[in-house]
């Protein structure tokens, strides 16, 4: 009697482990092995009419970084919410935050500074990468730099224009010089039916998982939004709309006194 309970105890055990295994998957984390940074032209968001000037001050003229998400090309997709515990801390960017100001300001409105967005863009994405806060925020910075957009346009004879458009492929030959294999463009398309343009809206650049170099996207941009002839209109900051705010009380985030301590 004994012996045979013993030798129906362990398929049972094994059964039983089975069962729990599916109620209870092990938690796997994603192999996050691709970044993909996001760079916006805030002349064609202008457009849109949805544009306030940050309270931190005017944005840089130039590209500004949207998002920089983190992809599996493993399984084909991008990786989010890692952690529902994430917390992200302003103070430990201090030595980029003048840079960020200019570069990944928020121009949605009402006029805010950034930080909601920077928050957002961290524990959505970052904290899924296997870089640190601070890295994560300064790879966004340095591949924008690295990517050179509006010069690395003009030297090709592509300038922001009211009067001028752009073919896709000259765009596409002016970023491979620069970028490779490693960009995709993204255009919106403005106006009613009889009069719709093509606007330039975004440039997203496959970069290393470390954050170093951009790298040939290992996948195909899913939708061409980018058809006929392309406009990139100038972007002026001074035409943001500036929010009530009473002259010279600037929003900046004041990280000695740690007015917005760790999120
Ligand atoms: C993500 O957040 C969790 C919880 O705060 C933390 O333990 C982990 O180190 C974070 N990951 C990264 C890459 O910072
Ligand atoms: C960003 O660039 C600076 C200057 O070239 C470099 O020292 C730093 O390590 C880079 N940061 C990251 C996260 O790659």
């Amino acid at each position: 009697m004994a012996a045979k309970s013993r030798s129906e105890t362990i398929p049972m055990l094994v059964l039983f482990i089975s069962i729990l295994c599916l109620y209870f998957p092990v938690k796997t984390t994603a192999a996050v092995d691709l970044l993909y940074v996001t760079l916006k032209w805030p002349g064609t968001l202008y457009e849109s009419g949805q544009c306030c000037m940050p309270t931190t001050g005017s944005p840089a003229e130039d590209f500004l970084i949207d998002d920089i998400k983190t992809y599996d090309s493993g399984t084909g997709q991008f990786v989010k919410n890692c952690d529902p515990s994430c917390r992200f801390s302003i103070n430990k960017m201090h030595d980029l935050i003048t840079d960020l100001y200019s570069y990944w300001s928020d121009l949605s409105c009402p006029c805010n500074n950034g930080l909601q967005n920077w928050k957002n863009t961290w524990c959505t994405y970052g904290n899924c990468s296997s870089l640190s806060q601070h890295d994560y925020f300064q790879t966004a910075l340095n591949i924008s730099r690295r990517a050179n957009l509006l010069e690395v346009f003009e030297v090709n004879g592509i300038v922001p224009s009211t009067s001028t458009s752009y073919k896709l492929r000259n765009i596409q030959t002016a970023l491979m010089a620069n970028l490779g294999l490693s960009t995709h463009v993204e255009c919106v398309q403005r106006g009613p039916f009889w009069r719709r343009t093509t606007l330039l809206s975004k440039i997203n650049i496959c970069v290393s998982a470390n954050g170093k170099y951009p790298i040939g996207c290992p996948f195909d941009q899913k939708v061409v939004t980018c058809n006929g002839d392309v406009w990139i209109y100038p972007f002026a900051s001074n035409k943001l709309k500036e929010c009530c705010w009473p002259a010279g009380s600037g929003d900046h985030i004041d990280m000695v006194t740690e007015k917005y301590p760790a999120m």
